[in-house]
C-alpha cells in the first residue's frame, strides 16, 4: 500500500509539452537525412552525437551517468534509500532509414523531463530513478532487435551476436571498441553488461503508439498490457544468372522470382491465419547482380513476422520456412534460411498497470489498456523486472516514416503520466 501512495500530487507536476518538441527537434537533426526525415544508425558519428546530447541533458538535471559495454547510457537521480533497486525508464534514440522524430525518442527525452518535472515539484525518491537509453533498439546495423536490452536481460549469447554483421562485415564488437565501448572479447562484454539480480525493481517505457487506435477513439493515454511476440526471418536464394537476351527461359533458374514467390507466400500464410493480428512483411528484397540485362543470381529477404499469440506467429514461421525449401525445388535454386530471432510476447505487470491508470486518472487523462504490437526494449526488460508501458496517440498512427507526429499536448501528457508513475514506483 505505501508503494502506491500518492508521493506527489499531480498538480504540482508541470511539463511543457512544446518545450519537449522543441529538444525533440534538436535530436531530430543529429540525423543522416535532413528533417523531417531522421536517420540514426547504431555507432554511427550522429549516433554518438545524439549519445552526446542525451549525456548532456541528463548532467543538466543532477543525472549521474553510467555507461555499459554495450554502449546503454543509464543517468541516475539517486534515492534516499540508495541500496534500492532502481525505478527504471527509457528508450531509444536509433533511428531506422527515413523514419520519424519521436519513436524511441519521446522514452529518452520525455523520461529527463520527466524527472526534471518531479524535482521542480520538490519530489525526493525514494528508490534512484535512473533514465536509459538503450543501444539498438532497431535491427538496422545487424540484423537484431534491441541488442542493449537482450544483453541486459542475459537474452542474448555471443554465438548469436558474432553471427551478425553489418553490410561492410563487420562485427558488433569491433564497431562497439571503435567508438569507445566493448570489451576484449564479445562474451566479456555481454557478461559486463548484463544486469544485477536487485539492480532494477521496475522498468516503465514511455513510447508513441505507433497505430491509430487511441487517436480514432480520443482517448490520452494507452496503457499497455503486453508487447506482441516479433520474429525475424533471413532467406536467401542463389541460381546461376546469366544473360537477359541470350539465356531462354527453359534454361533459367531465376533467384529474383523465387524471393518474388516466397514475399508473396509471406502475404498468404499471415491471412491464411484468419486473424487480424497476425502481421507479416518483406521488408528488404535484394536482388544481385543488379542489372537489367542480368537474370538475378541471388535474392536476399528480410522477413518480419508478429502476432499478439505467440504459437499462431509460430505457426506462420514454420509455413514460410517450409514455402523456401518448396520454392527453391521447384525453381531449381540453392536456399538457406535462418531464423534470427523468434521471442515470445511479453506481459506487464499489474503493479505498473495500475501505476500507470491512476497516474492518468489523476492527471483527469482518459485511458484504454492495449497491446503493443511494436516491440520494444520492454520486451526484454519484462524478463527482469516487472515491466510496463505508456502510449501517447500519433496522427494516423504513422511511424516508421518522416511526416509520423504527435501533438505537444498529447507529449505533456505521456511525460506527465510517466513523471507520476515513476514517482509512485519509487515511493518518497
Ligand atoms: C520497432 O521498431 C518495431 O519494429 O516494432
Ligand atoms: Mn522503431
Ligand atoms: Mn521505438
Ligand atoms: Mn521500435
Amino acid at each position: 500500500v505505501a508503494l502506491f501512495a500518492v508521493a506527489v500530487r499531480a498538480q504540482t507536476v508541470q511539463v511543457d509539452g512544446n518545450k519537449v518538441v522543441e529538444v525533440l527537434t534538436r535530436l531530430a537533426n543529429l540525423s543522416d537525412h535532413e528533417n523531417p526525415a531522421v536517420t540514426r544508425i547504431l555507432f554511427t558519428p550522429n549516433d554518438m552525437l545524439a549519445r552526446n546530447f542525451v549525456k548532456d541533458l541528463m548532467r543538466e538535471h543532477h543525472m549521474t551517468i553510467r555507461e555499459d559495454a554495450m554502449g546503454n547510457i543509464f543517468g541516475r537521480w539517486e534515492g534516499s534509500d540508495a541500496s534500492a533497486g532502481s525505478v527504471l525508464t527509457g528508450s531509444h534514440c536509433d533511428a531506422i532509414p527515413l523514419a520519424g522524430m519521436y519513436d524511441g525518442t519521446l522514452g529518452v527525452i520525455g523520461a529527463i523531463e520527466a524527472v526534471a518535472a518531479l524535482q521542480r515539484a520538490g519530489f525526493k525518491p525514494s528508490r534512484p530513478i535512473e533514465v536509459l537509453f538503450f543501444t539498438s533498439e532497431e535491427p538496422t546495423r545487424f540484423g537484431l532487435s534491441c541488442s542493449g536490452s537482450r544483453a541486459m536481460a542475459g537474452a542474448l549469447t555471443a554465438e548469436a551476436l558474432e553471427s551478425k554483421l553489418d553490410s561492410q562485415g563487420r562485427h558488433f564488437l569491433q564497431v562497439a571498441n571503435e567508438v569507445g565501448y566493448g570489451a576484449a572479447s564479445t562474451s566479456d562484454m555481454l557478461a559486463a553488461t548484463r544486469l544485477k539480480e536487485g539492480q532494477v525493481d521496475y522498468f516503465v517505457e514511455l513510447h508513441i503508439e505507433q497505430g491509430p487506435l487511441l487517436e480514432r477513439e480520443g482517448l490520452d493515454i494507452g496503457v499497455v498490457t503486453a508487447i506482441a511476440a516479433p520474429a525475424a526471418l533471413e532467406v536467401t536464394f542463389h541460381g546461376d544468372g546469366g544473360h537477359a537476351g541470350g539465356q531462354l527461359m527453359p534454361d533459367r533458374n531465376d533467384a529474383g522470382l523465387a524471393g518474388a514467390e516466397l514475399a508473396l507466400a509471406v502475404e498468404r500464410h499471415v491471412l491464411a491465419s484468419g486473424s487480424v493480428d497476425t502481421v507479416g512483411t518483406t521488408g528488404t528484397f535484394e536482388i544481385a547482380p543488379g542489372a537489367i540485362n542480368s537474370v538475378p543470381r541471388d535474392a536476399r529477404l528480410a522477413i518480419d513476422i508478429r502476432d499478439i499469440d505467440g504459437p499462431r506467429r509460430d505457426r506462420v514461421v514454420a509455413a514460410v520456412l517450409a514455402s523456401a525449401k518448396e520454392i527453391a525445388e521447384r525453381r531449381k535454386v540453392r536456399y538457406t534460411s535462418r531464423v534470427i530471432n523468434q521471442d515470445p510476447p511479453a506481459s506487464s505487470h499489474e503493479d505498473i498497470v495500475s501505476a500507470v491508470a491512476a497516474s492518468a486518472e489523476a492527471l483527469g487523462l482518459s485511458t484504454k489498456r492495449m497491446v503493443s504490437r511494436a516491440y520494444h526494449d520492454s520486451l526484454f526488460m519484462a524478463r527482469v523486472a516487472p515491466m510496463g508501458m505508456i502510449f501517447i496517440p500519433c496522427k494516423n498512427g504513422w511511424s516508421h516514416r518522416p511526416d509520423e507526429f504527435s501533438k505537444p499536448q498529447d507529449i505533456a501528457n505521456g511525460v506527465s503520466v510517466l513523471a507520476l508513475t515513476m514517482a509512485r514506483l519509487s515511493g518518497g
